[in-house]
């Protein structure tokens, strides 16, 4: 089966996280993606939290499926003589590199465009061009400190909390994803290339977009009557941590289920959706409370509103998550175990819907990575090993032309 982005050539200029993610999700989907890396070490991700001596690292093999890799020294002039001939011939090159490093390369916007006006141009930094701090290097968790996450995740009588979720690589390198398509639909209407860029603070400030919401209704009204600051505590002028209260309108909170004292991921997410809060009652068995005005409206539960919780943690108290979370199904309620990576990785759901995929590799035998999110009809995105580094140099330089005797010279200049 044809996968709908074949024909599309990628040069893949990126490390450790933000571009890789976006370029694994493109090569999934059928590009050409070719890794540029420096001659002797790589990507530098590959040698990084091993978990097996000189065997490339899960960190790379799970960023860097269905790739290949092309080791090239571009700070040499045979190494930028390749490079060259590779962006006449590709449709993007997505980079992420520190501030500054592509230009003192060599290969400024205006150069890669007088190269190949079709080119695309996909860049990740930590802030967007202009910004005050732009001259700065970012990692994961900086972004989510720059783009608002941080102030707003964990307790309110805690510090700044990061999220274990990469929103500050993986999630950029989705935008970025998200505008290299659209520009290459857009070069099919003008036959010309563009600059992408997505910066990491402006991708998780995407993401907190409801914390701007909150701030601005906390500058208007003075409280957040979801936040469990409310009613009885206090605001501040700024948009506080809400521990595990529900984003929306209808208050949640981690609950404790059988076992909790020993087992600290026996918990289940509850929401309270308003509703349902007659089938609520009904399943933690307070039929009571279904016409009791201090608690059938949203408003006369949100006082007591932990009380309400502590309710149903006893009724919880004899119940796994899995058994809590299947009797709350049947009643509809939004709710879900609280699971942890070894339950997701044997997941017989997420195995079978290729959301965790085993993939086989040469040197470190098979591997579970987090195949595609994304599901089509028509195609299932298969994934194949990370490359070894320099493993595709010779078929690269032979498509781009060069002979075996050239190919044998650059492998000599570019020695490390
Ligand atoms: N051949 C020769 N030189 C190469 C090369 C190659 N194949 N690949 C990279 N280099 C050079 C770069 O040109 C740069 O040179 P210079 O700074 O001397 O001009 C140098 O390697 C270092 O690159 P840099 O990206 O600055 O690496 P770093 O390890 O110092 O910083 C980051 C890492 C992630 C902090 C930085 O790249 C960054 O801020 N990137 C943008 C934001 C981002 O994506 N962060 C998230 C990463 S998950």
């Amino acid at each position: 089966m044809s996968k709908p982005l074949e024909g599309i050539k990628i040069i893949d200029f990126t490390h450790v996280q933000a571009g890789p993610a976006c370029t694994q999700l493109l090569a999934w989907f059928g590009a050409d993606v070719i890794k540029v890396e420096r001659p002797g070490s790589g990507d530098v991700t590959r040698t990084q939290l091993r978990d097996i001596p000189d065997v490339d690292a899960l960190y790379f093999t799970m960023l860097n499926s269905n790739k290949k890799s092309l080791t090239l020294d571009t700070k040499k002039p045979e190494g930028k003589a390749v490079l060259e001939k590779l962006i006449k011939e590709s449709d993007v090159m997505v980079e992420n590199f520190g501030p500054g490093a592509l230009d003192r390369m060599g290969f400024p916007w205006h150069t890669i465009k007088e190269l190949n006006p079709k080119m695309i141009l996909a860049s990740v930094k930590g802030f967007s061009d202009g910004h005050h701090y732009d001259d700065l290097k970012v990692y994961e968790n900086v972004a989510q400190c720059a783009g608002g996450a941080a102030s707003t995740t964990g307790f309110w009588d805690g510090p700044p909390t990061i999220s274990a979720a990469a929103l500050g690589d993986s999630n950029t390198g989705m935008h970025l994803a998200i505008g290299i398509l659209t520009a290459l639909i857009g070069r099919d209407k003008t036959g010309k290339g563009q600059k992408v860029a997505v910066s990491m603070q402006d991708s998780v400030l995407n993401l907190c977009r409801v914390k701007l919401r909150d701030q601005q209704r906390l500058d208007r009204l003075g409280y957040l009557e979801e936040y469990p600051q409310y009613p009885h505590g206090e605001f501040s002028d700024v948009v506080p941590r809400g521990g595990n209260a529900g984003g929306g309108g209808q208050p949640g909170w981690v609950l404790k289920c059988k076992g909790w004292e020993t087992d600290p991921n026996s918990y289940i997410y509850f929401t309270i959706q308003g509703h349902a809060w007659a089938p609520i009652c009904r399943a933690i068995g307070k039929p009571e409370w279904i016409e009791d005005s201090n608690y059938n409206t949203a408003s006369a539960r949100q006082p007591h509103i932990f009380d309400i919780f502590k309710t149903i943690e006893e009724w919880l108290a004899d119940k796994t998550k899995f058994e809590a979370v299947d009797i709350l199904r049947k009643f509809d309620i939004p709710c879900a175990p609280v699971l942890t990576m070894k339950e997701l990785a044997n997941d017989p759901s997420l195995r079978e819907s290729g959301t965790i995929a085993e993939v086989p590799h040469k040197e470190r035998g098979t591997y579970l990575t987090v195949g595609s999110p994304i599901k089509f009809s028509d195609m299932k995105p298969e994934i194949t090993a990370s490359p070894l580094l320099g493993e595709h140099t010779d078929e690269v330089l032979e498509s781009l032309g060069y002979s075996s005797a050239e190919i044998a010279n650059l492998h000599q200049q570019q020695a490390v």
